[in-house]
């Protein structure tokens, strides 16, 4: 069978998930390509054409696929047509989200033909605390395409939609990850809670650095921060994406949590991208 039809769907506050779907989106080499990108807004209902191949690209987030993507999905349907799901992470671990993400694009009525799980530079990755930096790399971006080869051999060889058969994400091979490193992680963990040392809410503004350019106005998804009070951030709105840190042009913005020092720490080691097809 034959399809020329991409539609790439992401929600990608710092861009790393948006960056593989794309990656994966040129290996297909279909001729049409729609992007649904939610980071900003929720779709309207959207009706996904059988003969279209979609890619489903969101973060990672406390081991679960980001709450805002799955909401701000609702509205998609799709009847039957094949859809790639991947998840991207900051290089700790990616738990249950890539099966939360099976489950909810089944239940939209794709058909889930392959899957992914991709390594992004960690939204709280900074100069202090760096985690998975620059990731995707050029090596993760050249598998992503040519992940995106493979999906469409797979689509060239079935006969038709029937005979395009699903995969079973549950048996994804799970990237190595040493053992004293996530031991020293975990313990570090209960120490930190024990310690009552809370997370901060939200992101600090510099108001000696900032210049109300009003790039972080624009660029958070939930719009936690108001024009003209840029130095200020709803932290009932605020989901921590670190969207506005990582674009702040001024450096006016950090997000310093004691959990960064840990990952930092403990999850050095570049994990690989997996895929199931
Ligand atoms: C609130 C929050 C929770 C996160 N939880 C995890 C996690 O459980 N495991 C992990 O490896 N990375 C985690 N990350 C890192 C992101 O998954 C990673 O940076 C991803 O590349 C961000 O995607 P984006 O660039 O599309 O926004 C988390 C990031 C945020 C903001
Ligand atoms: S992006 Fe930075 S400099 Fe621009 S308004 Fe926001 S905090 Fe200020
Ligand atoms: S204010 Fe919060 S939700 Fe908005 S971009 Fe910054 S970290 Fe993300």
């Amino acid at each position: 069978m034959n399809i020329n039809e991409a539609h790439l769907i992401t929600f990608s506050p710092t861009s790393t998930s948006k960056q593989v779907g794309e990656a994966i989106v040129r290996g297909t080499n279909c001729s049409k390509l729609t992007i649904t990108d939610l980071t900003l807004q929720a779709t309207e209902k959207i009706e996904i054409p059988q003969n279209a191949l979609t890619i489903i690209a969101v973060p990672v987030y406390r081991g679960h696929v980001a709450p805002l993507a799955l909401e701000r999905m609702k509205e998609i349907r799709a009847n039957g047509s094949p859809a790639v799901v991947v998840v991207v992470y900051g290089n700790r671990a990616y738990e249950k989200a890539l099966i939360d993400l099976d489950t909810f694009a089944s239940g939209l009525g794709f058909k889930v033909i392959a899957g992914g799980t991709f390594i992004g530079e960690h939204s709280y990755s900074s100069k202090k605390n760096p985690v998975a930096v620059g990731r995707p790399d050029a090596d993760d971006l050249k598998y992503a395409e040519q992940f995106g080869e493979k999906i469409r051999t797979k689509i060239t060889a079935a006969v038709n939609l029937e005979n395009l058969y699903g995969v079973d994400v549950s048996r994804i091979q799970r990237p190595k990850q040493p053992f004293f490193p996530l031991f020293r992680f975990m313990r570090k963990v209960v120490k930190l809670r024990k310690s009552g040392i809370p997370s901060p809410r939200i992101p600090e503004t510099d108001a000696e650095l900032c210049t109300h350019c009003g790039y972080c106005v624009r660029h958070c998804p939930t719009g936690a921060i108001l024009k003209g009070d840029e130095c200020h951030t709803l932290a009932e709105k605020c989901i921590k994406c670190c969207a506005c840190v990582k674009g702040c042009p001024e450096k006016a913005r950090s997000y310093d949590t004691p959990f960064a020092t840990l990952l930092a720490d403990c999850f050095q080691r570049p994990k690989e991208a997996r895929i199931i097809i």
